[in-house]
């Protein structure tokens, strides 16, 4: 199928402009009220909008209602046709008093809406998306976060093509209009900014339970979805339920209205969204079972689902003042759902995950020409802004306030947050305050975390004097400069710090924070009386690029014994950095160090097997290139590979061991997914000792799997072998599920993800496949996404892969600007490669900078990345 571009706003000239923080001004007119009713259809969807306004202050000036693609069909004030004018969207009307009712009218089209921002269809639904600026898209209003209102909305359908009918807070009446229609009314008694209004239109069925609050009160869950994908969502509504008691266990946080629906949507920019009382998702992160999802999916789906519904409170109760402020919602949320994982499953793995995530997305973020601070100063598209440094590193400050206020007073300081603010809009800063006044613990030195960008480099050094039995921590910090930021202040370094007998192996003395506050400081550990071994940063207390300037052995012999299994994961993988380092300078590097503590690892008997995965895995080629001065794709690959070979086949009956383990597919313990991802690890190094033999095995992986874990972990690694073992595998797996599309992104996201030379010519093939689609951003992303993020191939030294993925982009921008800027970060690396590389980057990026017409999401990325 090729996708017919249709362009249903000829693209105005985009006005590039940015906004600052600096500017904020309180809102003109306040929105106590907004009375809404839709006709829907796909084609042309009737919208009248009634609201009540009221003046904020003493001003005389208009309102202004944001709008983008509206033509006001009539505009009522006080119930009278009234003057008023379009300034760029925007209504604008004078208004004589200090309060009015404004009527307008206007008519959009769903079916047309390929953004996927405001009401757009979605496989024969209708829904919304209005974070952060698509409510603007649905009905004229000032459409920012800081006005709220309380929401009355009536829908009306055709009763056959949407017999559900959905909008936030509670249904207070239905019935049968005319002409095969009927209607719906809702309304949210909780006042909410528009970006949290939601609706939903469809034929949807429901799996439906109930959920008894600590309070006692009763609410009635729905998660709705075609009737056919029913049986997929039994464990989003676990995941719920159990989200649901641990906010009220963890954070005395309790739901607040008697219904909670969650709707599943093929078609979605982002995840998914915390609309008040209506979350909206991504089908991948609520459709699972045992034959269609691995356990990674199983595991996003609970911390999605517990993401958005804790949002009730770090988001929707509590809101945002302005844009700017988005990690006070987003980095506070996904710290919670952090948790909420890390208490359902094992806490140690967890972290690993989650910062080898921040690693791998935020670090080189804050490294390249996109890097601003979790709370940004300005932005072109706030959209662009919904980044791994909004959320994760803006998760990891507030971990570290934690950190160092400990548990308890910052659960007072979460309480008092909560309790101060609810029903308001507010900033970072009113979180800290919070949290200080209620510790009583001075945070200014602290709030440099959320204005200075770049992550903070550490050195660190212990010397140990035995006739003293002292020791001496030396630390450093230096932040870098980041695009508009130079010369930046020390910060406040949480460090988790503790010393290891190197000869008994015990832990000397407790573990200590340690906060480095300055540019350079040295600690004192006295009674030390034996040579001791620095573990520090355990647990990831600080987020930042440790440098510990270490003797031989050090770190063989921390990776063996660390009791902290963070630490140990880490100097487990300091020593793989190490020897694949040195292999990209210099050819293979010797692999025993490597061996031996992957030997040790496996043969352990207190390490579970999830914590062996993890600890297995050599670092991505990405992550290799990140600590290059200049990263060589060619050399890492090599070096990465020989690396494999070596412990593929040292280790080969240790690794064929684990990898025979078998656990039942409908097992989804902590115990059972563990075994299933050491499993494919160990074939993957397998197969770098014997690629025939890992063929054979990873083929009968395939075949005797009972789980989708366990087959594309067979996949995963036939993807870039050569064989008619892969070609069969794949040829099976599209029959099977090229009904799926949820699978069938698999498909292509393992294809994009081979490390093969033709790797390019596979994708541009599958480009022409007619089951891809640029419309779905899930497909889109399959593909695109994990081919850009394969470094080995999209940096081929002809520069295919960087014209590849930026025709892509153009194509895109055409229909969903949101989609196509996610992906121009990988073109903006060109920094850090060599010319002949970082050249033809550029020239990509010069080349969409220069399209006509391109979307304000790709020029502001585009440009800044070129600048
Ligand atoms: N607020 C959503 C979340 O993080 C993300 C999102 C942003 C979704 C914009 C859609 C559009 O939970
Ligand atoms: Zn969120």
């Amino acid at each position: 199928m090729t996708d017919v571009l249709v362009h249903p706003e000829a693209p105005a000239a985009p006005e590039h402009v940015a906004i600052f923080r600096k500017d904020y001004r309180p809102p003109d007119w306040l929105v106590p009220e907004v009375r809404l009713e839709f006709e829907l259809d796909p084609d042309r969807t009737k919208v009248r909008s009634r609201l009540k306004l009221v003046r904020n202050g003493d001003h005389n000036r208009a309102i202004r209602l944001a709008g983008e693609g509206l033509e006001p069909l009539a505009v009522r004030v006080d119930g009278a046709e009234a003057p008023w004018s379009l300034d760029s969207g925007t209504l604008v009307i004078e208004l004589e008093g200090d309060d009015a009712t404004v009527e307008t009218e206007i008519e959009i089209s769903p079916a047309a809406n390929n953004k996927l921002m405001g009401l757009y269809s979605s496989g024969g639904l209708l829904c919304t998306q209005c974070e952060s600026e698509g409510f603007r898209r649905i009905t004229f209003h000032p459409d920012r976060p800081d006005v709220l209102s309380r929401y009355s909305v009536r829908m009306s359908a055709d009763k056959t093509r949407f017999p559900i009918l959905l909008a936030n807070g509670n249904l207070i009446g239905s019935g049968d209009g005319e002409v095969g229609r009927h209607w719906a009314k809702w309304e949210d008694p909780f006042p909410k900014p528009s970006y949290l209004f939601a609706m939903v239109a469809g034929d949807l069925a429901a799996n439906s339970d109930r959920f008894t609050t600590m309070s006692g009160r009763e609410v009635a869950l729905n998660i709705w979805v075609r009737t056919r994908d029913l049986p997929k969502t039994a464990h989003a509504m676990d995941s719920l339920k159990a989200a649901m008691r641990w906010d009220e266990d963890v954070y005395g946080r309790e739901y607040d209205l008697d219904l909670f629906n969650i709707v599943a949507v093929d078609d979605f920019n982002f995840g998914a969204m915390e609309n008040k009382g209506l979350n909206i998702f991504n089908s991948r992160y609520v459709l699972a079972d045992q034959d269609t999802a691995t356990d990674v999916d199983f595991d996003n789906i609970a911390g999605v689902v517990a993401h958005e519904y804790f949002h009730n409170w770090s988001g929707d109760r509590v809101t945002c003042r302005d844009w700017f402020q988005l990690s006070l919602k987003e980095g506070f949320t996904v710290f919670r759902d952090q948790g909420f994982s890390a208490d359902m499953g094992s806490a140690a793995v967890k972290r690993i995950e989650d910062v080898r995530l921040l690693r791998a997305a935020q670090f080189p973020e804050d490294a390249g020409p996109l890097a601003h601070p979790v709370r940004p100063e300005s932005y072109i598209e706030i959209t662009n802004f919904y980044t791994a440094t909004v959320y994760n590193k803006g998760a990891e400050v507030i971990r570290m306030m934690r950190t160092i206020l400990g548990e308890e007073a910052f659960r007072k300081g979460s309480d008092l947050y909560f309790d101060r603010h609810d029903g308001q809009a507010v900033t970072c800063e009113d979180f800290v305050k919070a949290m200080e006044d209620a510790s009583g613990v001075d945070l200014s030195q602290f709030r440099l975390w959320y204005s200075q960008a770049g992550t903070p480099q550490v050195a660190a050094k212990l010397d140990y004097d035995p006739t003293s039995a002292s020791a001496t921590l030396k630390l450093r910090q230096r932040i870098p400069n980041t695009p508009g930021q130079a010369d930046k202040q020390p910060m406040v370094i949480p460090l988790n710090v503790a010393l290891i007998g190197k000869d008994s192996g015990a832990t000397v003395g407790e573990e200590r924070l340690i906060l480095l506050n300055d540019d350079e400081e040295s600690i004192s550990f006295f009674g030390i009386d034996e040579s001791p071994l620095l573990s520090i940063n355990r647990d990831f207390s600080a987020p930042v690029m440790l440098a510990v300037e270490r003797q031989d052995g050090d770190l063989e012999k921390l990776a063996e014994i660390d009791a902290n299994p963070f630490a140990r994961y880490e100097a487990c993988q300091e020593l793989m950095y190490r020897s694949l380092i040195e292999g990209t300078r210099s050819g293979p590097a010797d692999p025993s160090a490597v061996v031996a503590a992957i030997r040790g690892t496996l043969r352990s008997n207190e390490l579970d097997p999830a914590f062996k995965g993890e600890a297995l895995l050599l670092p991505s080629e990405g992550l290799i290139g990140d600590r290059m001065d200049l990263v060589d794709p060619d050399a890492i690959h090599r070096s990465r590979e020989s690396l494999r070979t070596a412990i593929g086949s040292e280790l080969a009956s240790e690794l064929a061991q684990a990898q025979s383990a078998i656990a039942a597919g409908d097992d989804l313990s902590a115990s059972a997914k563990g075994v299933r991802k050491l499993k494919t690890v160990a074939l993957w190094l397998l197969a770098g000792g014997d690629r025939d033999r890992g063929l054979a095995m990873a083929k009968a992986q395939y075949d005797r799997a009972d789980n989708m874990t366990d087959r594309q972990g067979a996949l995963s690694v036939l993807t870039s072998l050569e064989g008619p073992e892969r070609e069969a595998a794949f040829a099976d797996f599209y029959q099977r599920y090229k009904n799926d599309s949820l699978v069938l992104d698999k498909w292509f996201a393992l294809q994009a993800a081979a490390q093969r030379t033709d790797t390019i010519d596979v994708v541009e093939a599958l480009a022409r496949h007619e089951d891809f689609g640029i419309r779905n951003p899930n497909r889109w992303r399959a593909l695109v996404g994990n081919f850009a993020a394969n470094q080995w191939a999209f940096h081929h030294p002809s520069g295919r892969g960087y014209r590849f993925v930026a025709d892509m982009i153009l194509e895109v921008d055409r229909m969903n600007p949101q989609v196509a800027a996610r992906q121009v970060p990988s073109l903006g690396r060109w920094r850090r490669f060599e010319s002949g590389r970082a050249g033809l980057m550029r020239a990509e990026l010069d080349r969409i900078v220069a399209t006509p017409g391109i979307s304000r999401d790709v020029y502001e990325q585009a440009s800044k990345s070129l600048g």
